[in-house]
């Protein structure tokens, strides 16, 4: 089937279709050896596309990848004022990845990059009411009454959150370590019911996405998912 070339540089992961636009423009793009022009299309299984010469891989499979996000990085593209961002972390991987949803700058944990953009609207809505847990370090004593709250909901300013599970209550060092699990993924809503207790969130890493654990990955490190867990994931 026949494409247009900014769409076909896209999806090889060489750049954004915005950018690719100025490549052809440039006249550094060539069909079967023709320079091509602005609205141009080729079907990449039958022709050969070459970008400033070389021959763009054209794949038809997806990439899924699990990440351990190191706090300090953040889940855009860029920023203006230059911080870390997660796909520094993935470089090696051909692909125009996006991340399904977003972590705060500092929560650390998993989260799921891919250049599926179906399964990844599809894992991103909150009508799938995926379940997240998190581990998280509040200060000061989260106190049995506060807990239930969370079982609850609470009330904060967009409104009453959905009943939390919470697991795995402990307290050391001033510090009060607890497992929760959401599945609405409002904006920094983990921090907000802590806050809204009384508690400042001092640590916060996500370690379950659905099935998927962050297991023994170290801050930093991805692997790619199992044919299996990609499966069961476009069950949801
Ligand atoms: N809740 C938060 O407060 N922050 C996150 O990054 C994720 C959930």
């Amino acid at each position: 089937m026949k494409e247009r070339l900014q769409k076909i540089i896209a999806s090889a992961g060489l750049t954004s279709r915005r950018e690719a636009e100025k490549w052809i423009v440039a006249g550094e793009v060539s069909v079967d050896g023709v320079v091509a022009s602005l609205g141009d299309k080729a079907d990449p299984t039958r022709q050969v596309v070459t970008v400033r010469g070389k021959p763009i891989k054209i794949s038809s499979k997806h990439h899924y990848l699990l990440l351990n996000k190191p706090a300090g990085y953040l889940c855009t593209c860029s920023d203006p004022e230059m911080r870390s961002v997660i796909y520094q972390l993935v470089k090696d991987v051909p692909a125009r990845l996006f991340s399904i949803g977003r972590l705060d700058l500092n929560t650390e944990g998993l989260i799921l990059l891919t250049d599926d953009g179906n399964l990844g609207n599809q894992l991103a809505h909150p009508r799938f009411k995926i379940e997240k847990t998190y581990l998280v370090r509040a200060r000061g004593k989260v106190s049995r009454e506060s807990l239930e709250k969370m079982r609850a909901g609470i009330s904060l300013e967009d409104g009453i959150t959905a009943p939390a599970k919470i697991d795995n209550v402990r307290f050391s060092a001033g510090h009060t370590w607890l497992e929760i699990t959401i599945h609405e993924g409002r904006n920094r809503q983990v921090r907000r019911m802590l806050e809204a207790l009384g508690h400042s969130v001092s640590r916060l890493k996500r370690i379950r996405f659905a099935f998927l654990e962050i297991g023994d990955l170290k801050p930093g490190q991805y692997r790619f998912l199992t044919k299996e867990e990609i499966s069961r994931l476009k069950k949801f």
